[in-house]
């Protein structure tokens, strides 16, 4: 279905600002309509926007008998194509309308669950697959793809190479805490990938610079609005690289992301109601507060915050209420990170990690920074950490076999897609989210 009769060409609606006196077809579902006696007046949705389609009757019943009144009657999310010419309408949203000159309906649907009214979000998340063809979900998640693309544009960009990493995996990279168990074999378990951080690790030390990008799986048994159990995460690693640059890749990441979204998703940052203006200020550079200034803001500002602490929510948003922009927050105790964690030389108490926290109260949403190299040392720490040495052997051959500085982050596709929308909870920013209780559509 690529080439339409009559003379009328195939557009997609978001294309139709171009297309002005042409005649054009869009083949789509219908989203809403008004009528006012000789009119109708048709929103028509086709996945990449929403135009108006005005139908005048006593024209329409010259050329298509009985067609007005079909339409008339048609329910809502209802397929149909409609043909006609394009006209500047400067109070649409779209800049344009379309005259109906002809419409074919492909199926009457059956009356559409989800209403003008005020839904529960129990409601719609139970229709989420059809939930998302509503204006708000999507919008956000046509933004969500723009950040993926964005994102890969970047790394393209820059020398990295795509080197994924498996999602079944013999053993934890964050912690013990939060595996999804499998059976892999009949005597074999395996686990759903936390981060593909370790094996990014092994890319890099073949590759140089590397980044993998795909879903990772924690088996988070809180329900907030930042956490999914299924989320999409890009890891880069970078061989011969220490703190300050990862710190500096963060910065230009997402001024690079932003940029983006605001160069190519206007029109559905007005459909969030994003304030753009806030976004158009994230620019490097981006303010950087070392843990223990975090921890003296904190108390300054009278939160119950002791040294040592990992930062909860309130903590995270009172640290970024004090920026514009992201702000990184480095130099952590090592006791609340990962195994891999690399300790700053100046301070053994400390690693030299670097949490990005975005700003708005949205929290972190980029966590990483570089990696011990010392195999006695890491040795050391999967001990201290529980963890089955025998399954971190091939990790400790990159330390075996050329041992270089060397550091990373990954970046919460969905955390940054909230913030950059401004929508409350994550669950919005993935098209079909896995949370503690929901698995279903
Ligand atoms: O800070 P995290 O746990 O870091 C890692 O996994 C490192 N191994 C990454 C690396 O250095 N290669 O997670 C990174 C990011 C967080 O900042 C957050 O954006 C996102 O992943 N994230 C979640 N997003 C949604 N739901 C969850 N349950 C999340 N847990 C982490
Ligand atoms: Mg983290």
């Amino acid at each position: 279905m690529s080439s339409a009769d009559g003379g009328y060409e195939v557009v997609a609606a978001e294309h139709l600002p171009a297309k002005v006196g042409q005649k054009v077809e869009v083949r789509g579902w219908l989203y809403n309509r008004r009528s006012s006696g000789k009119l109708h007046f048709l929103e028509v949705r086709d996945g990449t926007s929403i135009v108006q389609a005005v139908a005048y009757g006593p024209d329409l019943e010259k050329t298509h008998p009985g067609l007005f009144e079909k339409l008339g009657a048609l329910p809502q999310e209802s397929s149909l194509i409609i043909r006609g010419a394009v006209k500047a309408s400067p109070k649409q949203a779209l800049g344009v309308e379309i005259g109906l000159e002809a419409a074919e309906i492909v199926a009457v649907a059956e009356p559409y669950p989800i209403t003008k009214k005020e839904h529960s979000p129990e409601f719609l998340l139970e229709r989420r697959h059809l939930w998302i063809r509503s204006k708000m979900q999507h919008a956000t998640l046509r933004i969500r793809a723009r950040i993926i693309k964005a994102i890969r544009d970047f790394f393209d960009e820059r020398g990295f190479l795509c080197v994924d990493s498996p999602i079944f995996t013999p053993s934890a990279c964050e912690g013990t805490t939060d595996l999804f168990e499998v059976d892999y074999l009949e005597d074999t378990k395996a686990y759903l990938s936390q981060s593909g951080q370790l094996y990014a690790e092994a890319s890099a030390m073949a590759f140089g610079k590397v980044y993998c990008f795909g879903p990772t799986f924690r088996a988070e048994k809180s329900k907030t609005r930042r956490h999914l159990r299924e989320f999409w995460m890009v890891e880069p690693e970078m061989a011969y690289a220490t703190l300050d640059d990862v710190m500096v890749l963060m910065e230009e990441l997402i001024v690079f992301i932003v940029a983006a979204v605001l160069k190519d998703r206007r029109p559905e940052l007005a459909v969030l109601e994003r304030d753009v203006k806030k976004l158009e200020a994230i620019q490097r550079p981006f303010p950087r507060l070392h843990y223990s200034d975090a921890v003296e803001l904190l108390k300054k500002k009278g939160l119950p915050f002791e040294w040592g602490g990992d930062f909860g929510a309130p903590d995270e948003a009172t640290i970024s209420g004090e920026y514009d922009r992201p702000v990184l927050v480095h130099r952590f105790p090592a006791a609340i990170k990962a195994f891999y964690a690399k300790r700053d030389p100046q301070d053994d108490r400390l690693a030299l990690g670097c949490d990005c926290l975005a700003p708005e109260g949205y929290g972190e949403i980029i966590g990483g920074g570089e990696r011990a190299t010392d195999i006695a040392f890491l040795e050391k720490m999967i001990a201290e950490h529980k963890l089955p040495k025998e399954a971190f052997e091939w990790y400790l051959d990159l330390r075996r076999y050329g041992s270089v500085p060397h550091a990373g982050f990954g970046l919460g596709v969905e955390r940054t897609t909230a913030w950059i929308c401004g929508t409350h909870h994550v669950r919005e920013c993935i098209p079909y989210p896995r949370m503690l209780y929901r698995i279903v559509p």
